[in-house]
């Protein structure tokens, strides 16, 4: 009997799908999407083309991902200093580009059941990107499926910074200090992804060995999977790979491998 394969994949995906363990897909996967620039510096076409060029990608990704039953994507689109260190026509587009991105894609997202969230300082956009960002989220939010979030005006650093200044304000509020008890909960439920699990896989592309300031707290125990295709580049069947090449990988956590724990068990399971 054929595998199921889910609707909507096409040849090359299914190829790299088919060798998937289905049962152990990643629950969140976190992309930086990188590369835009010099994929149009090769072809002699202004940075912003790469940009224009990167919504397929993430058309493309996004699809794939809820399709095979991801339940979290999160894509990281503008760091906070990329808001405040590229020129400001450059900047504008990006907005622009996010804007009709948001107009256009919303019937797409409902058809494969995507709800909209974002991540970031957005009270720092201009108030019509923020209108409009508020509309796609408002417009998918019956929907039960896959999280595609976004990371707008992002940066891991002040996503900390906030969250210390909500505990501490959140305690102001409900007896003062003196009551005060942290742990990594009490973190993670003042984090931007207090929806969202922490992401088993976070993918760069265009072959940087960086987090650039990406999720700091939630990837401490992430597998990192860097590719060398630029953005604009990148597909589904790219996504796939990279989860292929995460099932490869070994989770431990912190703590031994299964043959280190159990050593006798282990020789007996080789032998037999
Ligand atoms: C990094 O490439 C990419 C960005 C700063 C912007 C990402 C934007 C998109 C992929 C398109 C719009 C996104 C959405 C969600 C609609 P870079 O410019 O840093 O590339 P370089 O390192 O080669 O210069």
């Amino acid at each position: 009997m054929q595998d199921k394969v889910p609707t909507g994949l096409d040849r090359k995906e299914t190829e790299v799908y088919r060798r998937l363990d289905r049962g152990r897909l990643p629950k969140h996967i976190a992309i930086i999407m990188d590369g835009n620039g010099r994929w149009a510096k090769r072809r002699h076409l202004p940075r912003v083309a790469g940009h224009r060029a990167g919504v397929s990608a993430v058309r493309s990704t996004v699809e794939t991902a809820a399709r095979i039953g991801i339940p979290a994507l999160t894509l990281y689109a503008f760091s906070e200093e990329n808001w405040k260190k590229r020129p400001q026509s450059e900047v504008g587009f990006l907005m622009g580009l996010l804007s009709r991105y948001l107009k256009a894609e919303v019937p797409t997202l409902n058809k494969n059941n995507i709800r909209l969230e974002y991540i970031g300082r957005q009270h720092e956009l201009p108030a019509d990107v923020q209108q409009r960002m508020d509309w796609a989220r408002k417009a998918t939010a019956r929907n039960s499926g896959m999280v595609l979030t976004l990371a707008l005006n992002y940066s891991a650093r002040s996503e900390l910074v906030d969250a210390f200044r909500s505990i501490v304000d959140a305690a102001a509020q409900n007896g003062g200090l003196d009551h005060l008890h942290i742990d990594e909960d009490t973190v993670g439920r003042h984090l931007y992804t207090r929806h969202l699990p922490d992401p088993d896989l976070v993918v760069r592309t265009s072959g940087e060995m960086r987090l650039s300031n990406f999720l700091l707290w939630q990837l401490a125990y992430a597998e990192i999977y860097v590719t060398p295709t630029l953005w604009p580049d990148f597909r589904g069947v790219h996504l796939l790979e990279g989860i292929a090449e995460y099932q490869k990988r070994e989770r431990r956590y912190g703590g031994l491998n299964h043959s280190d724990a159990h050593p006798e068990t282990s020789a007996l399971a080789t032998k037999s």
